[in-house]
């Protein structure tokens, strides 16, 4: 053997090794899931609130009304910054009793006691901040909406929807 071979051949086999256990390791990744389990939306240990099973049409319907809400706060507030009584009085009625459209089938007793007495606290708010905006008494309307909004952040800190 000459000086070279003797030099070569350890060489040589440290690299097979190493090709080897890389080899080895692209295969563990290959055969990992590529997609793990992902944890469900807003059900981190950290989320205290109240979980409320519905059917995706319920859903559908609480998700439908909260957008209308969030219409009504839009219409609120433009008519306040336009100082416009009539406008005030009308907006706040699409958030009273007035202005919810028909639970339908089941939702009703799908929700929890305490959430539908913060729902109807939220709409009489509502209704009392239109009668007063009717009667241009508008600080007495601004007060009817904080307590209806106290409303949406008690509920939305208590409850969340699960899809059944
Ligand atoms: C009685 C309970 C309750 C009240 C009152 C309430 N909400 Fe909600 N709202 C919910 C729940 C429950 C959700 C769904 C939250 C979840 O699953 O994470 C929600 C979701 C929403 C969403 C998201 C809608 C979507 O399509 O994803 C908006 C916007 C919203 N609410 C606005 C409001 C506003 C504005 C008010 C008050 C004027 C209000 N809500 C009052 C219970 C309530």
């Amino acid at each position: 053997m000459t000086q070279l071979n003797r030099w070569l051949a350890p060489v040589l086999l440290a690299v097979i090794l190493i090709q080897l256990v890389m080899a080895m390791r692209a295969s563990d990744y290959a055969s990992a899931d590529p997609s793990p389990a992902k944890p469900p939306i807003a059900a981190g240990s950290g989320d205290l609130r109240t979980p409320v099973v519905v059917t995706s049409d319920q859903a559908a319907h609480v998700l439908g009304e909260m957008r209308a809400l969030m219409a009504v706060l839009r219409d609120l507030q433009a008519a306040r910054a336009t100082n416009d009584a009539a406008s005030l009085s009308a907006a706040a009625l699409q958030g009273s009793p007035k202005g919810a459209r028909a639970m339908p089938d089941g939702l009703r007793t799908a929700l929890p006691a305490d959430f539908q007495t913060m729902s109807k606290a939220m709409r009489q708010d509502f209704a009392e901040a239109s009668q007063a905006a009717g009667n241009r008494q508008i600080t007495t309307a601004d007060a009817a909406v904080g307590r209806a909004m106290n409303a949406c952040i008690a509920c939305h800190e208590s409850y969340r929807l699960v899809g059944r």
